[in-house]
């Protein structure tokens, strides 16, 4: 055996304790959404004031009082992942603690808002986890599938057109995303859009961001330009309306046309080929107009855990979908070969952008 001495164990034990931390980081994940299935934000919101491990335990639907310790342990690690807050209450004379919620939590109930529960259950669901288990395999296979379609046999878009719940809860999952960005569009970027008669939301899906963009600017005629799937049967509004196509193929003329979270879900060449069909969309309303992308641009920032989380996307992208989160340059190149001539960037949404991009 090997002796190495204290300077080299202590980096060995944190090398050590690095690859544990990776190893197990999926339980933080799966914690997150066990914890959002049995609805537990809900629960403590509904209470309205912090709850005991009893009454949380008595609350939850289906879970008897034998599983309370392992209720605990749950809430234990989702407390040290700032989930929940617990503390004692003072004017109580028990030791007892009590559970509260933190913004990442009030995020998960229902009924708020801006809730990201359904997006947090669909992200999670055994389609998109199974997928990552065959990347080695993805990786030294001669074709060009992801892993997704290696996974279920189909790609995501296959799948999301074979399977009408698989369809509705990626939209609705999708939708829930949209009410705060949209909120920051149109308080914070309205120059973007004044000016403008008319707006076509490319891959707009169910119309959340459209909507409160046609609310709030009466003047712009609005459209959702989406697959018959997504939005067959919609209803629009006095200036929205929804428009079934394919914007491989066309994209309906007018002074901008807004994607959002649209291009990172396709590859260079695919991106490529939507831009200039939303180019054509602008000139052949023969306006001086441009293309609105709601998008990440990965490291645009000096903060570890955002880019991160924006390199997480971009490997959630290529295990389900052909697409990728870009760089700056990439965009760049992206748009140059669409035959665009400038571009301008405003990081103020997040771990993402709006981009202006001008033909
Ligand atoms: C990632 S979702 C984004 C939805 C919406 N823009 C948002 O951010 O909430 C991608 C959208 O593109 C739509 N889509 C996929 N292929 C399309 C196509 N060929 N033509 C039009 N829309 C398409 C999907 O139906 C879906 O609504």
């Amino acid at each position: 055996m090997e002796i190495v001495n204290q300077k080299q164990s202590g980096e060995l034990f944190e090398a050590e304790a690095h690859i544990w931390n990776h190893i197990f980081s999926f339980i933080n994940s799966m914690s997150l959404k066990c914890a959002t299935e049995l609805a537990i934000p809900d629960i403590i919101h509904k209470h309205g004031r912090p709850i005991t491990l009893v009454e949380l335990v008595d609350a939850i639907p289906g879970v008897d009082r034998s599983k309370a310790d392992s209720v605990y342990r749950l809430m234990d690690i989702l407390v040290h992942s700032n989930f929940f807050k617990v503390e004692k209450i003072p004017s109580s004379n028990t030791d007892e603690e009590y559970y509260s919620l933190t913004p990442a939590s009030h995020l998960l109930v229902e009924d708020h808002p801006f809730s990201m529960k359904p997006y947090v259950i669909s992200q999670l669901d055994p389609f998109t986890i199974d997928a990552m288990q065959h990347f080695s395999r993805w990786f030294k296979s001669a074709n060009d599938l992801t892993p997704f379609h290696m996974a279920n046999g189909m790609s995501f878009w296959e799948k999301k057109q074979q399977d009408p719940a698989f369809s509705r809860l990626f939209d609705k999952s999708m939708a829930t995303q949209t009410p705060m960005v949209a909120n920051v569009i149109i308080r914070d970027c309205r120059p973007v859009f004044e000016g403008l008669g008319t707006l076509v939301d490319v891959g707009g899906g169910t119309g959340t961001l459209c909507k409160a963009i046609a609310n709030s600017f009466p003047e712009i005629q609005c459209s959702v330009l989406d697959l018959p799937i997504v939005v067959a049967g919609l209803e629009g509004t006095k200036n929205m309306k929804y428009v079934e196509g394919d914007m491989f193929k066309y994209v309906p003329p007018a002074d901008a046309v807004l994607l959002k979270w649209i291009l990172h879900d396709w590859n260079d060449e695919e991106s490529v080929q939507i831009l200039k069909n939303c180019k054509a969309a602008i000139t052949s309303n023969g306006k001086k107009g441009k293309v609105i992308l709601i998008e990440t641009v990965v490291a645009d920032r000096d903060d570890h855990k955002a880019v991160e989380t924006q390199l997480f996307f971009d490997m959630l992208l290529m295990t389900v979908v052909t697409g990728r989160e870009r760089k700056e340059k990439d965009w760049a190149k992206v748009f140059s070969d669409a035959g665009f001539s400038d571009y301008k960037i405003y990081p103020v949404i997040g771990l993402r952008s709006v981009i202006e991009v001008f033909p």
